[in-house]
């Protein structure tokens, strides 16, 4: 018998990043040219034992065990709150806290709670494409700003005002984004709040790479506008800033009306996100801020290596954006599919980057390269093996 599948879900492509990897398969690399994979963004470097021996002490424990609150333990809802409230210099509560299996989780729950099949939600383009999965998957329509290039990959909040109509519900934003590693500045992100407050939207703002800014000014004042929790949905992820992708713990910062119905979607879906995720995250929060500050050191670090590497003037690769994590680059190879000069990178270089086509409609020219993952020391090669491929013709 042949099921009949949700058409909506069907439509959708598979996960991107196991695509990417099924092009080196079963590879093996020399040792005179390794991989060197800048897919996906994951940190290269482990959690550090203190925080693995903490969760060894007490996994035997039987409370360990145990479902949470629905919207997570009140410890880490309180110390999450705390330590947003001293990043951004505002009060938040740990009542404004929900914290949930991932971001990506944190961001589908919400949107859940925000709009339905049939209505509109404004996306800036390229986007991070789980965000367009969901919107495909729930018949949400995703309408996109477009990409921004000569703003350095910033999203105009004219374009968005301009998009606005009745079935409107929500605007997205991801800073440092996902895929460009673009840093919105405090203005612009202040001027979409606003587009969003005057027309009762949500402005729901990723923050997954918060912790791996450039400079350490506040990335937005929005926490301070008075009646913030009637517009900003705020998102983040413990995945990356203490190496916690494997298990699963994120967070939403919103108002209560918004949390209750969260709340919700959370108990059917999951009940709780995962305990030990939880214990490592308030772990992570009240041992490890020392450790977090190194590890955005090493990323300015990495970020400084990589703009150098690709001065040269022989790249052909043209440097469009690069800021937390990634960098967004133009091949020097018109018309020819972002996927196929990927693939080739992949094939002859040993070079794994993500054609710019996964993150979205008109994005050929573009690859995604997540240089987080590289040692700054591996940064000239990146470049000269950027720089052979151009050549190469
Ligand atoms: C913008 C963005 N949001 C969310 C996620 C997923 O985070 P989590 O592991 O917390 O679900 C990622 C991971 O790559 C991301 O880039």
């Amino acid at each position: 018998m042949k099921l009949a599948l949700n058409p909506l879900l069907a439509a959708v492509a598979p996960p991107p990043i196991a695509e990417a990897h099924s092009w080196i398969e079963g590879r093996r690399f020399p040792a005179e040219k390794p991989l060197i994979d800048v897919a996906q963004a994951v940190p290269g470097y482990p959690p550090p034992p203190a925080l693995t021996d903490h969760l060894a002490a007490i996994v035997g424990e039987a409370a360990s065990a145990r479902y949470t609150d629905i919207l997570g333990l009140p410890a880490l809802r309180a110390a999450l709150a705390r330590d947003m409230g001293d990043f951004y210099g505002a009060a938040i509560a740990a009542e404004d806290v929900g914290i949930t299996a991932g971001c990506n989780q944190a961001f589908c729950l919400a949107l859940l709670a925000l709009a339905r099949a049939g209505e509109e939600v404004i996306l800036p383009l390229p986007y991070y494409f789980n965000h367009q999965m969901w919107f495909d998957m729930q018949g949400i329509i995703a309408r996109h700003l477009p990409f921004r290039p000569e703003r350095g990959g910033v999203p105009d909040p004219a374009d968005a005002a301009a998009l606005i109509g009745p079935k409107t519900r929500a605007i997205v934003l991801v800073t440092p984004n996902n895929p460009t590693g673009a840093i919105y500045p405090p203005a612009v992100i202040a001027e979409f709040f606003d587009v969003a407050r005057r027309h009762d939207l949500a402005l729901v703002v990723d923050e997954t790479y918060r912790d791996f800014l450039p400079t350490d000014e506040a990335p937005h004042g929005l926490f301070a506008e008075p009646g913030w929790r009637d517009t900003l949905v705020q998102l983040y992820s413990f995945s990356k800033v203490y190496c916690l992708t494997g298990y699963r713990v994120g967070s939403v910062i919103a108002g209560p009306a918004l949390l209750a119905e969260i709340a919700k979607a959370m108990d059917t879906v999951a009940i709780c996100a995962p305990r030990l995720g939880q214990m490592a995250a308030i772990y992570g929060i009240e041992h490890l801020q020392e450790w977090r500050q190194g590890n955005t050191a090493l990323m300015r670090g990495r970020l400084a290596a990589l703009r150098t590497s690709l001065g040269r003037n022989d790249l052909g690769y043209r440097l469009v954006s690069a800021g937390a994590y990634f960098a967004y680059l133009t091949h020097p190879f018109d018309g020819r599919p972002a996927a196929q000069v990927a693939r080739r990178l992949a094939d002859e270089q040993n070079v794994l980057a993500l054609p710019g086509s996964m993150f979205g409609p008109g994005q050929e020219e573009f690859l995604r390269v997540a240089f987080a993952n590289v040692d700054a020391a591996a940064m000239p090669a990146l470049a000269e093996r950027l720089a052979a491929d151009a050549a190469r013709g």
